[in-house]
């Protein structure tokens, strides 16, 4: 008998364990979202389809892109065609929002002009049936894939050309989709779009200098990062003040910029790394937040870029300042700084101009493939943010986690990273930070622009091999599903 009641004991003991372990969404305040995101050339395919013409994603995946991967977004996940499946699957799952971007050129072919019937059609049906389903569409304008047409006619972001180009296409966004679409998010990632795409040149456009990690000589990585990011800050701010004066009092929507949002920590705690770390910070973030709340860019920038910064005009200045509702951040990685100063850079350049030298951080135990799991840097950094910026509303647009693509749909890694985040999430709430919201990257698995479809971060796996390109559920859909109903699970 004393062994049985010991051992109904021990039972009850692993239940209450396993029950208070537990982690549902009804632990989070009713108003925080639970999303996924995607983005539109990663997941809609139909490339050629209905009007639409080429962005500067189109060339890059049709380039090889210097062999990074193979494959293109032409089929992808084929959403176009498929988005009535999709959007039953993530009301199936249970999510309160789809975060997706809306493909300029397959709205408006040439970037400017006359607008695509059937683009505005396939935009008005998927947020319609979103909105059927009680999920609520958070837009974003821009995720990388400027209409060729405007690379062509004047070197897309490069030129100032693109702020009444970038304006007129919001405002057909808002005008046509803002009665039921309520954040709009202008730009994803403008820092890894400036840095990748025009400073180490192994993203769209590929524009960089000749010693540049890509070796590509069509640009200029001395000035191009700088104008570009510049244009986007711009472009951003003339769009905000459109919706603001021209739609928000009837449509009462918000406007935010994302961007990615790298975990960086001093290599030593000598105080030259610290520094260092905050002159990154400075230059990979501080870069779109001062201007947002401040109406210019940190002084560590000016210092050390000079005249090639470029610089905001008074009135432009009080256009940018304010002008974001929220802050889009997406978060991945964490890198080792070490401080690394001038003297020893052998040209000016805008990842030369920070004086510093990267180390990644790997973490202990991950896998190659995978993404380590880094809570507290993500916690730290937003309260870094917090200091320096004050409290703004935070949409956590992706946490995500990288596997091989066709590896298994026990994809354990994926659970053990969402399951960490998402708890993480609680604490930061309760130690005040003012996030709103959180979005998985992907919702299944797609096109990756620095992978092609060797890796993936989807909840639904998709073999490309299969005509029907069947949505399986990963072991991590169910995890989130199960989380997102209440349902008490113990891992
Ligand atoms: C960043 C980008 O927004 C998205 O396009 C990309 O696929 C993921 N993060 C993964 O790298």
């Amino acid at each position: 008998f004393a062994m049985m009641m010991n051992l109904l004991g021990a039972i009850l003991l692993v239940s209450i364990a396993s029950v208070a372990n537990a982690l549902t969404k009804n632990d989070f305040p009713p108003h925080f979202l639970f999303g996924a995101s995607t983005s539109a050339y990663q997941v809609e395919g139909a490339a050629n389809e209905d009007g639409r013409k080429p962005s500067i994603l189109d060339t890059f995946a049709h380039a090889g892109n210097g062999g990074l991967f193979k494959g293109d977004g032409d089929i992808a996940s084929d959403q176009y065609h498929k988005y009535k499946d999709d959007v039953k699957l993530m009301a199936e799952m249970g999510l309160d929002a789809y975060r997706f971007s809306i493909s300029w050129s397959r709205l408006i072919p040439d970037g400017r002009g006359p607008i695509n019937p059937k683009g505005l059609e396939y935009y008005n049906k998927l947020i319609n049936e979103l909105t059927s389903q009680g999920i609520q569409a958070h837009v974003t304008l821009h995720h990388w894939d400027l209409p060729q047409t405007l690379e062509d006619e004047y070197g897309g972001w490069v030129s100032r050309r693109i702020i009444k180009d970038f304006t007129a296409y919001a405002d057909v966004c808002f005008r046509e989709f803002g009665d039921r679409v309520k954040h709009w998010t202008t730009v994803n990632e403008g820092n890894v779009e400036s840095l990748e795409g025009y400073d180490l040149g192994f993203l769209a456009p590929q524009r960089c200098s000749p010693s540049s990690m890509s070796n590509c000589s069509k640009g200029n990585s001395s000035t191009e990062p700088y104008l570009v990011t510049h244009h986007m800050l711009l472009s951003h701010a003339s769009a905000a003040k459109l919706y603001r004066t021209k739609y928000k009092a009837k449509q009462r929507g918000l406007i935010g910029f994302n961007i990615l949002g790298f975990g960086l920590l001093p290599l030593t705690n000598t105080s030259e790394d610290i520094i260092a770390t905050k002159r990154a910070q400075d230059f990979l973030i501080g870069w779109y937040m001062n201007p947002f709340i401040f109406g210019e860019y940190p002084d560590s920038m000016k210092n050390d870029v000079g005249s090639r910064l470029p610089y905001f005009t008074a009135r432009e200045s009080s256009l940018v300042k304010g002008s974001i509702d929220f802050l889009g951040f997406n978060f991945y990685y964490a890198l080792y700084i070490k401080n690394n100063p001038k003297s020893v850079q052998k040209e000016n350049r805008y990842t030369s101009d920070m004086a510093v030298e990267f180390k990644p951080y790997t973490g202990i135990g991950t896998p190659t493939d995978e993404i380590p799991v880094i809570p507290w840097v993500l916690e730290g950094l937003l309260h870094s943010l917090k200091n320096d910026y004050g409290n703004f509303p935070i949409y956590i647009h992706e946490i995500g986690q990288k596997t091989s693509r066709n590896s298994s749909l026990d994809d354990w890694s994926r659970v053990k990273s969402m399951h960490v985040y998402i708890g993480s999430l609680l604490d930061m709430l309760r130690n005040g930070l003012n996030i709103r919201g959180c979005f998985v990257w992907s919702f299944l698995d797609v096109f990756e622009l620095l992978y092609g479809y060797e890796k993936s971060y989807g909840l639904y796996f998709i073999d490309m091999k299969d005509p029907t390109l069947r949505r399986q559920p990963k072991l991590s859909s169910v995890w989130y599903s199960n989380f997102l109903n209440n349902r008490i699970m113990d891992s």
